[in-house]
């Protein structure tokens, strides 16, 4: 990766929450898995990482340190017991159709294809774009459309669900340290809630079983869990996809490769690999330990929490770079691993896939005009990206 390109990431990083700028960099030094004061076993190997990820016996979403334990505590017991055990495992089976690659490629196509068009007529007749804003219209759009509700095809009501989910998910900044919400924080988040789910319940009264909400009353989850998984899906779905789309753009220009890219489009597949990896948008994935264990050689006991840096286990190899073959032991270890893998995997490639597409159809490079960093946001990212194709 370029001096240039590095020196972004770090400084969206560091804009976006420094502590978890601190982490990430005091991750980079501490071997595989190193006990920190008063934050808990801290993790930088993809391996090591994996074999966590998948030992449900040991590790648990639910308990402090686990984003479960977050949720449950804004939705109560009844939720929170989604997020691990049979109850999880259920849901996954019954919600697993929706999220395919054919479906969620259909889906993109479906939602994004006139927004996409008018983007690559913008840029081809000398418009300035912002991709902050179309990577936010997109994943808003994406979310709304997966859970089933109705926002009348408004951008600003795209865009209000976007800056809901980015509000909520801002509550959650601080919880490296213990993920225990003051009751204020709780207080904050539940109107934040109301926000996200007002057409929740008649979007779960009528819409089809191919929505989530839908789903969920064919299913028999009551409208209030179907509240909280829409809060959850728009959560997920939203910053993570948004901010990859918006790194990967600048990125790709930052290292001087957009030009391959152009010269070879076959290529986009790689450089959406390559941006999911160097960007990890979920940088760091958090765990209780449920019984006491042993890893690398440490003792691990129960009550204690652990967090994956995969952010920095993911960068281990080394910079952005569109000619780098599949990685086998990072894998998409920035999707998570295991029965919690990324349910919307397959939509954040399409997006991002759509997008590279859209901007390399003129076969002119970009160049970025300017750029503000995001600050005191869950996922680091830009605040606007502005890009304009050279003459
Ligand atoms: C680039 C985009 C994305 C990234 C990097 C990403 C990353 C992740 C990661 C790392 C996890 C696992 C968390 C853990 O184990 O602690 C996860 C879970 C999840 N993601 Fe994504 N995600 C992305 C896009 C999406 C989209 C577009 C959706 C849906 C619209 C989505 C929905 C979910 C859901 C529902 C889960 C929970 C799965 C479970 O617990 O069984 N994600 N995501």
């Amino acid at each position: 990766m370029t001096p240039t390109a590095r020196r972004h990431e770090r400084r969206l990083i560091r804009a976006g929450n420094p502590s978890l700028a601190a982490l990430l960099t005091l991750a980079r030094v501490t071997g595989p898995i190193r006990k920190i004061p008063r934050v808990g076993w801290v993790v930088n190997d993809p391996v090591v990482a994996r074999r966590i990820l998948n030992d449900y016996d040991h590790f648990t979403m639910v308990g402090e340190g686990g984003v479960g334990h977050l949720w449950g505590q804004l939705f109560g017991p009844a939720f929170a017991a989604f997020f691990g055990g049979q109850g999880h495992a259920d849901l996954r089976v019954k919600a697993r159709d929706m999220f395919t690659e054919v479906k969620s490629t259909a889906l993109v196509d479906r939602v994004l294809t006139p927004m996409l068009s008018d983007v690559r007529r913008n840029l081809a007749e000398g418009d300035r774009v912002d991709v902050v804003r179309t990577a936010k219209l997109m994943t808003g759009r994406v979310v709304a459309d997966v859970l089933g509700l109705e926002l009348r095809d408004r951008d600003e009501a795209y865009l209000r669900l976007f800056v809901s989910g980015e509000r909520l998910a801002a509550l959650a900044l601080g919880t490296q340290v213990s993920t225990v919400l003051a009751p204020e924080t709780i207080e904050q988040a539940r109107s934040v809630v109301r926000e996200i789910t007002g057409g929740v319940e008649e979007a779960y009264r009528t819409r089809g079983a191919e929505t989530i909400l839908g789903r969920s009353r064919e299913i028999g989850l009551d409208v209030e869990i179907a509240k909280a998984l829409a809060t959850l899906v728009t959560i997920a779905g939203t910053e993570t996809a948004a901010s990859a789309m918006a790194r990967t753009v600048a990125l790709l220009a930052d290292t001087g490769q957009t030009a391959a890219l152009l010269a070879d489009r076959s290529r986009i597949p790689d450089a959406v690999r390559e941006g999911l990896r160097v960007t990890s948008a979920a940088p760091v994935l958090g765990r209780h330990v449920a019984k006491d264990v042993v890893v690398q050689g440490r003792r691990l006991r129960a009550g204690d929490r652990i967090l994956l840096a995969v952010h920095t286990a993911n960068n281990r190899p080394g910079g952005f770079d569109v000619t780098r073959p599949y990685l086998p032991e990072t894998r998409q270890l920035w999707f998570g691993a295991g029965r919690h893998l990324c349910l919307g995997a397959a939509l954040g490639r399409a997006q991002l896939t759509r997008l590279l597409e859209t901007l390399t159809a003129a076969g002119r490079p970009w160049r970025i005009e300017s750029r503000t960093p995001a600050r005191k946001v869950l996922v680091p990212t830009y605040a606007t990206l502005t890009i304009r194709m050279a003459e």
